[in-house]
């Protein structure tokens, strides 16, 4: 079954094709970073229109990188949410016009399901049960993954994303947007015991998180030291936040790998490209006798092949959509 994929939640415009859930024929990502970072964040607005201006160019490369053409496709997998509004919008209408062009089914996907099946296509011989850590700029979920669309929810979120709270921290160091690459490039320079940032464990037995105390105890810090006219030292700083916010990530999902006696850890979402998470799994992993896997550095971000993997196991479990599919901004996952 080949599928095309279209993911325009938030300021990548993607298109792929992808063959039975986890061969890649194509993956273009067009990304929007560059005119976003002059404003520090995704400009809502802006991204809409970009996604409009490449989406119908993005389609076609992405067929002939596959060296495929429309007739070829079966199905179309869509990004439905959760996302910006608008961004979402131009995604699923082109999405929606292709399918009644081609008389065709479509299917809508949970971008964060897309994020956990991007591990189904680095790893063709990847299977379920295993333990998933979901970190992106606006998730966090902790999850046992018991069979293909079989997920139990364990922990989320109590207020700021993994990702979010490193693009805040970036941003108060006065780093370029996003900052989760940054942080992670300085850390490697800066000494990740230098200064004493609070772990936040929640309840004894929760597996939520809670990044937004860390966050301003960072904030905090940056303030003092301006107070004394004092020179922070950037690295040690990324370096110090990064591995208070690992520890726990780290810590809560070998605890959830023990209790559901999983043998697999799997990460996913934009943060999964973190070296130090990568690094911090593996090591535990190799401790504790558990295999860790995360997707490649592009497979990490958003992309359109991962909706493609999402929207296979949704359209053989008979999940299709139709053509009054709106967009879901807020769509949530296992709620
Ligand atoms: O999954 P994603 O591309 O978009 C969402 O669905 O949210 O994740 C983007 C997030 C941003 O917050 C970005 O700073 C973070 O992932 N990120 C990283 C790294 N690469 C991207 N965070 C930490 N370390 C990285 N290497
Ligand atoms: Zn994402």
């Amino acid at each position: 079954m080949l599928t095309l994929a279209i993911e325009t939640s938030c300021d990548e415009t993607s298109c792929g094709v992808v063959k039975d859930g986890r061969e890649v024929l194509s993956n273009i990502i067009s990304s929007q970073i560059e005119i976003h970072r002059e404003y520090g964040g995704v400009v809502p607005e802006i991204a809409s229109r970009k996604h409009i201006e490449g989406i119908d160019v993005i389609i076609q490369e992405a067929l002939d990188a596959a060296k495929v053409g429309f007739k070829d496709i079966d199905f179309i997998s869509v990004t439905q949410g959760p996302g910006l509004v608008g961004a979402l919008l131009v995604g699923l209408s082109s999405a929606k016009a292709i399918a009644y062009g081609l008389d065709i089914p479509i299917v809508g996907v949970n971008h964060i399901e897309g994020h956990i099946c991007a591990n189904y296509i680095q790893h063709r011989d990847l299977e379920p049960p295993f333990t998933c850590l979901i970190v992106s700029g606006g998730h966090s979920y902790l999850i046992d993954v018991l069979d293909y669309q079989e997920y139990k929810l364990h922990g989320r979120t109590r207020d700021d994303a993994a990702g979010e709270a490193f693009d805040k921290v970036a941003r108060a160091l006065g780093l370029p947007y996003p900052g989760g690459p940054h942080i992670d490039q300085l850390a490697l320079e800066g000494n990740g015991d230098a200064i004493d940032f609070p772990r936040v464990f929640l309840e004894s037995d929760s597996y939520d998180f809670s990044f937004s105390g860390l966050k301003t105890a960072v904030l905090n810090y940056l303030n003092q030291m301006k107070q004394k006219d004092e020179e922070p030292n950037v690295a040690d700083v990324a370096a110090s936040f990064q591995k208070a916010v690992l520890d726990v990530m780290v810590e809560k999902s070998f605890r959830l790998a023990k209790e559901n006696k999983r043998s697999k850890i799997v990460i996913a979402g934009g943060v999964a490209a973190n070296k130090g998470l990568r690094e911090m799994m593996e090591q535990r992993g190799k401790d504790e006798n558990v295999d860790i896997f995360y997707p490649s550095m592009e497979l990490c971000t958003d992309n359109a092949a991962m909706i493609g993997s999402a929207g296979y196991y949704n359209f053989i479990n008979g999940k299709t959509s139709d053509f009054h599919m709106k967009v879901m901004p807020n769509l949530g996952f296992l709620d």
